[in-house]
């Protein structure tokens, strides 16, 4: 998020410690993946994922994220895209 055009931005990595490519991070408006989505997002081949779609976060929203198995939601309310401003060192995003 170094770069501020970004609503949404972060990096997904397997159990095991290494980089999940293709992970698929989604924002929904209700927990566990509920409700409506409202970004869809494809990490790249580092990992990495991010989009500039604007985001109204209101009382906040919601997301999960998935490599190649079953996703896994964060369960409190988001208000902010920067996923690793929470998610760095032994706290990143890991995806099945
Ligand atoms: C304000 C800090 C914060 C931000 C911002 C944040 N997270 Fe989280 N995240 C957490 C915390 C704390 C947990 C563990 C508790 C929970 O699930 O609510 C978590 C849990 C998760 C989990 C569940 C992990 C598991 O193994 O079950 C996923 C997936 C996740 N976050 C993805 C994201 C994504 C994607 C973003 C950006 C769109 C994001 N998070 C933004 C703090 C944050």
């Amino acid at each position: 998020m170094d770069c501020h055009s970004f609503s949404v931005a972060g990096t997904a990595y397997r159990d095991d410690g290494s980089i999940s490519p293709g992970a698929v991070v989604r924002i929904t408006s209700q927990p566990a993946g509920a409700g409506d989505v409202l970004l869809n997002v494809t990490a790249d081949a580092s990992g990495n994922f991010y989009s500039s779609q604007p985001v109204s976060w209101g009382d906040g929203l919601y997301t999960d994220a998935r490599g190649s198995g079953t996703p896994r939601a964060m369960q409190a309310s988001i208000s902010s895209g920067a996923c690793n401003s929470c998610h760095a060192g032994a706290d990143r995003i890991r995806v099945d």
